[in-house]
């Protein structure tokens, strides 16, 4: 597993995951494309020997104390190891140094697997938005961590801290 910071270059092996990983829902190229050029966002991906297999995304506006995880995939064939984890706290590492407060998120009512990875993490419920997923009909699980609480505790822990260079 080596995580770095993505780039433009990334765009098309980024555009094959998502698409395969939220087939109703997808985001468009070019969405993605302004994502990654944004001065407000902040990627990550997962590289294996040159083949990407994760991604995920930040938003922290400059100055601001909030942040979104705008995006989290791993391929299906490497899930289950890891890695998720591993990208999850690389944005929250990339927040901490951003001097963030709060941190939220979106997911899916029926993704059990997302939300147990979070709540892992230490983030909480604070909301429902419904139907807000189409054209599935699905409600969205709104998510809160106190990121200063999480910097503690993960101070504390046996994991290595990601200091935004590359990590394998
Ligand atoms: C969500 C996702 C990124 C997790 O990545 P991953 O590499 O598979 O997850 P990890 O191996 O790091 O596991 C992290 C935690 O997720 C949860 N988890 C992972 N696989 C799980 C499974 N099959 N069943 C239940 N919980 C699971 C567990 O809490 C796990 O912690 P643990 O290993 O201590 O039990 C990945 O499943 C994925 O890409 N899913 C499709 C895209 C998606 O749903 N993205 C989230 C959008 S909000």
């Amino acid at each position: 597993m080596t995580l770095r910071a993505a780039t433009a270059d990334d765009l098309a092996a980024i555009m094959a995951l998502e698409r395969a990983s939220f087939p109703t829902d997808a985001w468009s190229e070019a969405m993605m494309r302004e994502e990654l050029a944004s001065p407000h966002g902040w990627y990550v991906v997962d590289d294996e020997a040159g083949r990407l297999v994760g991604y995920a995304g930040l938003r922290t506006v400059k100055n601001a104390k909030d942040a979104d995880v705008q995006t989290i995939t791993i391929a299906e064939a490497a899930r289950g190891r890891g890695r998720g984890r591993a990208m999850l706290r690389a944005l929250l590492d990339e927040a901490s140094r951003r001097e963030v407060s709060d941190v939220f998120l979106e997911v899916r009512a029926d993704n059990p697997v997302a939300q147990a990875l979070y709540v892992s993490e230490g983030f909480l419920e604070i909301g429902r938005k419904p139907r807000y997923y189409q054209p599935d009909d699905v409600d969205a699980v709104v998510m809160k961590l106190d990121l200063r609480g999480w910097a503690a505790r993960d101070a504390d822990g046996p994991e290595p801290r990601w200091d935004g260079g590359v990590c394998t």
